[in-house]
């Protein structure tokens, strides 16, 4: 693919996560209504809804034939070999609570194959963003993931799905096979396309969560790439555009870490 088309679905990528995180900066400044999605702990915000249109808005205005794949509306299916991958605003819990650690999430697919995404945090002003091949950028500043050789060295990030289950069990034992494996730190963040964000930038060593939709890590997974790293399932597998175990890393420590999660049989 040429460059230039990657800078043009660039552009875009960027600047709809940026507008979505002005309509976050508003609503997180103003207050916001609070809904929960099917009963479950998983909350929903007007600023959610209102991220997604905008966001659909600027994809539509330039590329109208593209596909689009967001976490909030289902849109009608197109014949285009393109797919863009929508999270309005990842860390909702966050925002709804009044904790400034969220952020957009905006990535386009080329027949599955992810060549350019844009993370964005209103409340740092941070924009991570990523082209195929062109190297990974925060600020217009290029960063590199982590140089950690060990997992002694290494801060890594996790994430709890919405469940109350067996993913949130295996989660609870993997940090604590983690901290036995003398890691330097774990966290939990909240929003996962901030955590690969901060895999992306070398802030985190790694990350792991077992279950996220492609909207969460769509962006993250070509940034953290872009910026050294490596991002698979959890068996050390391609990772497929769908809901998966996903597993990111500096690569130095990939191995090491997927050894710690390989599930019990
Ligand atoms: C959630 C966040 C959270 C992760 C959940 C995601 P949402 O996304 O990324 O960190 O643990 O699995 O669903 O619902 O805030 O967009
Ligand atoms: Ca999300
Ligand atoms: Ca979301």
């Amino acid at each position: 693919m040429k460059k230039e088309s990657i800078d043009n679905l660039l552009e875009i990528a960027k600047r709809a996560a940026v507008s979505a995180g002005e309509i976050h900066a508003l609503y997180f400044e103003n207050g916001m209504e609070i809904g929960e999605k099917s009963g479950s702990n998983d909350l929903v915000t007007n600023a959610d809804f209102e991220a997604e249109n905008k966001i659909v808005s600027v994809i539509r205005e330039v590329f109208p034939s593209h596909n689009i794949l967001a976490e909030e509306e289902k849109y009608k299916e197109t014949d285009s070999r393109y797919t863009w991958i929508v999270d309005p605003l990842d860390g909702t819990n966050n925002f709804a609570s009044g904790i400034p650690i969220f952020c957009s999430s905006v990535a386009v697919a080329l027949h599955g194959e992810i060549v350019a995404g844009a993370i964005y945090d209103v409340t740092r002003n941070e924009l991570f963003y990523a082209g195929k091949n062109q190297g990974a950028f925060l600020n217009g500043k290029k960063i590199h993931v982590s140089q950690a050789e060990k997992l002694s060295e290494a801060i890594m990030a996790t994430g709890f799905f919405y469940d109350r289950g067996l993913n949130m069990r295996d989660t609870l034992r993997n940090i604590e096979k983690f901290f036995l494996a003398n890691v330097r730190g774990v966290r939990r963040l909240g929003a996962a396309a901030i955590d690969l964000a901060y895999v992306a930038s070398g802030r985190f060593t790694g990350f792991w969560e077992f279950s996220l939709h492609p909207w969460d890590f769509a962006a993250g997974k070509l940034i953290v790439e872009e910026a050294g790293g490596r991002v698979s399932g959890v068996y050390g597998e391609v990772l497929p555009i769908a809901t998966h175990f996903v597993v990111a890393s500096n690569n130095h420590i990939h191995e090491d870490v997927l050894a710690i999660l390989k599930p019990e049989v």
